[in-house]
């Protein structure tokens, strides 16, 4: 725990969870992380700069949400309209993962965190799989909290597949179309094991979701932050949670 936290200033990070109410805490957290070519730009820095220093983003974020209890926490890392970026980055972000999990694996083990991959498979490189699949394995037993990497996703596209599995078992008779539901259609998902997103924070100042969770977010609450993904700190996170904790959600209903 201390060596997870090192470095963070205790002062400030007390001082802003404070006030945070620990029976509200949304359960899933997703984030577009938005903004990491634009940081470097403004460094005169190249793009893959930002993405680098974005991993440590990463890593302030995971320790601020374990810190105040949720259980999970999603981060768009690679969409599949992605893969159309010149070779040479696309390269760079299929290294950070192993990058990432070789510096903090042993940590985020120790932590009882549980590291997934929410994405297609087909298409990723070797060594990007092989850094998730050790990761996932190293940790699949751990109760703490769920750190998702979503990987190579796009939310039509797991919209199709859903309704392709669902044609299928139609065809073959294992399903009627009257069988079909809310929730059986989500549990076709890729995020079938995981509850809807509560709070979405979409760091850069874009106001749009790009593909990122389209059915999953239908009652999920919106934060957007101006500030590009490798400068938002915990500070920032928890202002989001706090914000989050002032909404009244009523699910179309009086409340
Ligand atoms: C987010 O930062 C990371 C990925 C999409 C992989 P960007 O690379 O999109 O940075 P901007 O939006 O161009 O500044
Ligand atoms: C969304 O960011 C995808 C990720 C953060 C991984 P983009 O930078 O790809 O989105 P657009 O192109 O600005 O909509
Ligand atoms: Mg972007």
């Amino acid at each position: 725990m201390v060596r997870f936290l090192q470095g963070l200033g205790k002062k400030n990070r007390d001082h802003s969870m404070a006030d945070i109410d620990r029976s509200a805490v949304p359960q899933h957290v997703a984030v577009i992380m938005d903004g990491n070519g634009r940081w470097a730009k403004k460094r005169g820095l190249p793009r893959i700069a930002g993405h680098h220093a974005g991993m440590k983003a990463v890593k302030r974020i995971t320790i601020a949400a374990d810190a105040i209890g949720v259980k999970a926490l999603t981060l768009y890392a690679f969409s599949t309209e992605n893969w159309s970026r010149p070779a040479e980055e696309v390269d760079f972000l299929m290294r950070l993962p192993q990058e990432f999990l070789k510096l903090e694996l042993q940590e985020l083990v120790e932590k009882n965190v549980q590291v997934r991959m929410t994405g297609w498979r087909e298409g990723l490189p070797e060594h990007t799989l092989a850094a998730f699949d050790e990761a996932e394995e190293k940790t699949k037993d751990n109760t703490g909290l769920i750190l998702n990497f979503a990987l190579n996703y796009g939310s039509r596209l797991e919209i199709v597949e859903a309704v392709r599995s669902v044609a299928r078992d139609v065809e073959s008779g294992i399903l009627s179309p009257d069988d079909i539901s809310e929730s059986l259609f989500s549990s076709r998902l890729l995020t079938a094991d995981l509850p809807d997103p509560d709070l979405l924070i979409r760091t850069s100042g874009e106001l749009r979701l790009s593909n990122f969770m389209l059915w999953q977010i239908a009652y999920t609450e919106f934060w957007f932050s101006s500030l590009f993904w490798p400068e938002f700190s915990e500070l920032d996170f928890y202002d989001a949670i706090r914000e989050y904790q002032r909404r009244t959600r009523r699910y179309g209903g009086l409340k």
